[in-house]
């Protein structure tokens, strides 16, 4: 899905340049769910921005899904992030004054999908994160969990193949963070390459794999056993005897 070799990434910052990402080699498969950790400065967003073709990479390689992002028209940007990849963030970026499934089913319209389709897609994606009776909500009445499920959904209407999240639990409290991750795992589970920008530890172990940055290099990167956080180990059983 993602593949990048020696990836380089710097600023201009008047007359001198700030080196922030310094050859970066990582892969990324279909259906993984990866976080991605490491200090505040150490070049997350800055990678984020780059896989999502939001900023441009001065030097090395990009591939998704085997095309080279190297010289990439705007135009083509474009309908490669329109069509294929999903966006979170840590605040929600909702319209205030359009309800859930409005807001849901705004990249649709966008992307000049009839009326009645869009609200169809639109109320089916809600369900999923769990948000079904809260479709004529407006974000305002809608919890600080809820605001981001919402906002999930939106990323997810367009059928991406990818879901990039910068700190998307970073404005939420414990509880709803592990909620938040449950939705993404499901997420994961129907085949999208989900990649989470986190700085807990908690978050990070409720993904497959955990890439460290340091200095605008992967430090280490490894694949990690699911856990759930303390406090949810109840759950775990629960859904351990589920599955028996
Ligand atoms: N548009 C920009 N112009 C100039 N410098 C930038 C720009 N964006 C980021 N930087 C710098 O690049 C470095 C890496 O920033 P980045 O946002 O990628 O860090 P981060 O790992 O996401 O940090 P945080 O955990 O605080 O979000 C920082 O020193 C930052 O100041
Ligand atoms: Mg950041």
């Amino acid at each position: 899905m993602i593949r990048l070799r020696n990836l380089h990434k710097s600023y201009a910052m008047g007359a001198s340049k700030l080196h922030v990402l310094k050859g970066i080699d990582l892969e990324v498969g279909r259906g993984e769910l990866v976080s991605v950790m490491g200090a505040s400065g150490s070049g997350k967003s800055t990678l984020m921005n780059i896989l999502g073709l939001l900023d441009r990479f001065d030097e090395g390689e990009y591939r998704l899904d085997g095309e080279d992002m190297s010289e990439l028209s705007e135009t083509r940007a474009a309908q490669l992030r329109s069509r294929h990849i999903g966006f979170v963030f840590q605040s929600f970026h909702l319209i205030p004054f359009k309800n859930a499934v409005e807001n849901v089913a705004l990249p649709l319209f966008y992307q000049g999908v009839p009326r009645r389709e869009r609200n169809r897609r639109a109320a089916e994606i809600l369900d999923k994160v769990g948000l079904a009776d809260r479709a004529v909500h407006l974000p305002r009445e809608l919890s600080g969990g809820q605001q981001q499920r919402v906002a999930i959904a939106r990323s997810l209407v367009t059928s991406p193949k990818m879901l990039l999240a910068d700190e998307p639990t970073g404005a939420l409290d414990s509880g709803t963070s592990y909620e938040i991750m449950k939705v993404l795992q499901r997420v994961q589970g129907d085949g999208v390459s989900v990649i989470i920008i986190t700085h807990e530890h908690d978050i990070a172990g409720m993904t497959d794999r955990i890439i460290h940055l340091v200095d605008g290099r992967v430090d280490w990167d490894r694949s990690n056993l699911r856990r759930e956080p303390a406090g949810h180990e109840e759950s775990e059983v629960a859904a351990a005897a589920a599955g028996s």
